[in-house]
């Protein structure tokens, strides 16, 4: 069933994804070789108690931890654990939040120090793509324009692996509700949207190959060929002539500018 929001329900849901934005500003302020992806958890928990929300993602279908950290060749679900972070990481983190019973769900993936140029343009095309996705998310459009965009940049033109068994969804007071938004697709196909319908649009593109498996904990999804997968995740609202993006990376990009640990060269 497809939700519509009403404008006082859009706004309560800015405020929702902003939390996010605001919990993952803390975390690109602290990331540093030694920091590990449980000490991430710890900060984003308590940022989000702090706003008087809950993490969403706790217990989820049974997801034991309040993140999903995705270290280099975890695509999604990866979860938070004591290993030290190093240079050379890609980080994917991933938060939910219920603030006044709206969610909110978006990732960004961080570069810790030096990568190989093909890693950093991994993650410009990823997040390129996200907005190239977004671009698409307005009244009178299919979801199947979204998919296409994102799956037409990345896989088309730069040859990456678009996984398939993951997707983007609606978000509202479900963390996950219908439709579905697949990073790969046809346009013109799917859902026609209609004006404040609220997506969560996550495209998980791998550097190799699109084939991924789950680990033996029933959670952590990595890429059959070890090679690294990058996610980034907006909250957006379907409006006439643009999406309004609910989520906010400009907070967390000043950050990552401002930490001498994180490399932000390819933007
Ligand atoms: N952004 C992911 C999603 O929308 C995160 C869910 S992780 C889970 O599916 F732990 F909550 F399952
Ligand atoms: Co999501």
């Amino acid at each position: 069933m497809i939700i519509h929001k009403t404008e006082a329900e859009i706004a309560l849901m800015k405020d929702a994804a902003m939390l996010v934005s605001k919990t993952l500003t803390e975390v690109a302020k602290i990331l540093k070789p030694g920091v590990t992806t449980l000490d991430i958890d710890k900060l984003c928990v308590d940022f989000v108690k702090e706003h008087n929300a809950i993490p969403s993602f706790y217990n989820y279908h049974g997801y034991p931890h309040n993140i999903c950290a995705s270290v280099n060749d975890v695509v999604v679900h990866g979860f938070p654990n004591s290993t030290a972070l190093k240079n050379g990481d890609i980080i994917s983190i991933d938060m939910g939040v219920i603030l006044k019973g709206w969610h909110g769900d978006h990732a960004y993936t961080f570069i810790m120090g030096d990568v190989a140029p093909e890693i950093l343009q991994l993650v410009k095309v990823t997040k390129e793509s996200l907005y190239k996705g977004i671009e698409k998310a307005v009244i009178n459009n299919r979801v199947g324009d979204i998919s296409f965009a994102i799956q037409d940049h990345t896989e088309r033109k730069y040859g990456y692996g678009v996984v398939r068994e993951l997707v983007g969804h609606g978000l509202g007071r479900s963390l996950h509700e219908d439709p579905q938004v697949p990073n790969y697709g046809k346009r013109g196909t799917g859902h026609k949207m209609k004006e404040n319908l609220v997506l969560a649009i996550e495209p998980m593109i791998n550097l190799g190959g699109r084939e991924v498996f789950t680990d033996v904990d029933g959670w952590t999804v990595r890429t059959q060929d070890g090679k690294p997968s990058v996610h980034f995740e907006h909250d957006v609202c379907v409006k006439r002539n643009q999406a309004l993006i609910l989520s906010d990376y400009s907070i967390i990009e000043a950050a990552e500018k401002a930490n001498p640990y994180l490399n932000s060269s390819y933007y």
